[in-house]
């Protein structure tokens, strides 16, 4: 079984696909959509979004790290994705699932899976454009209103010459409303032969199981349960146990000083061996993001619900790391001070 960390806009940044590979195993994660409209993006754009390029296309755990691109132009995004080939990109991913209006306003993600011939066009261009030893995969939704052109949509992809393809079990008009549509999966596991990945709403080991079970799909792609439970990945591989709110609090603390190296200068140099072009967050940015990581960790750690209340108001990281370490205990409150 492979697993893949899925990508989340405003969530699976550098830091945040940092900390969840190094905390589990992934076989892959995948950055934030790279919006491609008409023009060839500089390189300096493609290093902001993966700074793992500089790093082989890997994580600072050795997860590699595809780029994702979202766009409409099967030109452009051939172009693009091969100069993201060229930069280091292990795999070219293609996004035909994002339902954000001003994203489908301009001809972007979901909307495309009324259009299975531009699906087709944009990957088989895709497949063109980069070497043959890089993967192109596609991740897309059941359709946008309905699943009438689902098989259809997977039929393109495979045909155009994609080697992987994750479905969202929703359609666009789903939006992130459960249930996830697992069973949906399995009709396309029978119309397509190219390796299929089942995603949506799998929050438990249990979910995992009936998930691969309904949808007859080896492989899955976690987004929101990877971030809720970061232990979840090592749990339905059997291999770890579960982690105490203490060891959680390590891990954020980690995550704080990964971003908040970023513009203290005494720990510049540290930010320098995470990854040369990591984005610089100013520390209002860097607390920002981290409060929304612990928005979600409440649906995992009833421990964190009484920390994001200390913290929902607080700016600066010292505030946040000392509300943190004293939520982990005594110990950690000490090792702090
Ligand atoms: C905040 C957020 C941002 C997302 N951004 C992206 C994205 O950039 N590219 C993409 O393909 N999917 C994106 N998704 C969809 C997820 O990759 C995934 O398909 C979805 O969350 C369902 O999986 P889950 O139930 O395990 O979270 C995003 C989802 C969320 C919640």
């Amino acid at each position: 079984m492979k697993i893949f960390l899925a990508p989340m806009e405003g969530l699976t940044d550098f830091y945040m696909r940092d900390v969840l590979t190094r905390m589990g195993r992934y076989d892959a994660c995948v950055t934030e959509f790279i919006r491609v409209t008409d023009r060839l993006h500089p390189a300096r754009l493609f290093y902001n979004a993966c700074p793992e390029l500089r790093t082989h296309g890997k994580t600072a755990a050795g997860t590699p790290v595809h780029v994702q691109l979202l766009g409409s132009e099967p030109a452009a995004l051939a172009a693009n994705a091969a100069r993201a080939a060229r930069l280091g990109a292990p795999v070219i991913d293609l996004n035909f699932g994002c339902p954000a209006k001003t994203v489908n306003k301009h001809r972007g993600g979901a909307v495309l899976l009324d259009e299975p011939e531009t699906v087709y066009a944009i990957v088989a261009a895709v497949r063109r454009a980069v070497p043959a030893n890089i993967p192109v995969s596609a991740k897309m939704r059941l359709g946008m209103r309905d699943r009438s052109r689902m098989l259809e949509n997977a039929q393109a992809i495979e045909a155009a010459g994609a080697s992987t393809l994750v479905v969202h079990a929703r359609t666009k008009e789903d939006s992130y409303r459960p249930p996830a549509h697992w069973d949906a999966l399995a009709e396309i596991r029978a119309a397509v032969t190219l390796p299929l990945m089942a995603n949506g709403e799998i929050w438990t080991v249990e979910d995992a199981r009936r998930c691969r079970e309904i949808s007859r799909c080896e492989d899955i792609m976690i987004g929101r349960g990877a971030v809720t439970r970061p232990d979840l990945v090592g749990a339905i591989q059997g291999n770890a146990s579960a982690l105490s709110w203490p060891a959680m609090v390590t891990a954020q603390l980690e995550f704080l000083a990964g971003m908040g190296a970023l513009h203290s200068h005494a720990a510049e140099s540290g930010a320098g061996e995470l990854a040369p072009g990591a984005p610089r967050w100013t520390e209002s940015g860097a607390v920002g993001r981290y409060k929304q990581w612990l928005a979600m960790l409440i649906r995992g750690f009833p421990e964190a619900a009484p920390v994001f209340a200390q913290v929902k108001r607080m700016r600066a990281l010292a505030d946040v790391r000392a509300v943190l370490r004293a939520s982990a205990g005594p110990d950690q409150a000490l090792r702090g001070s």
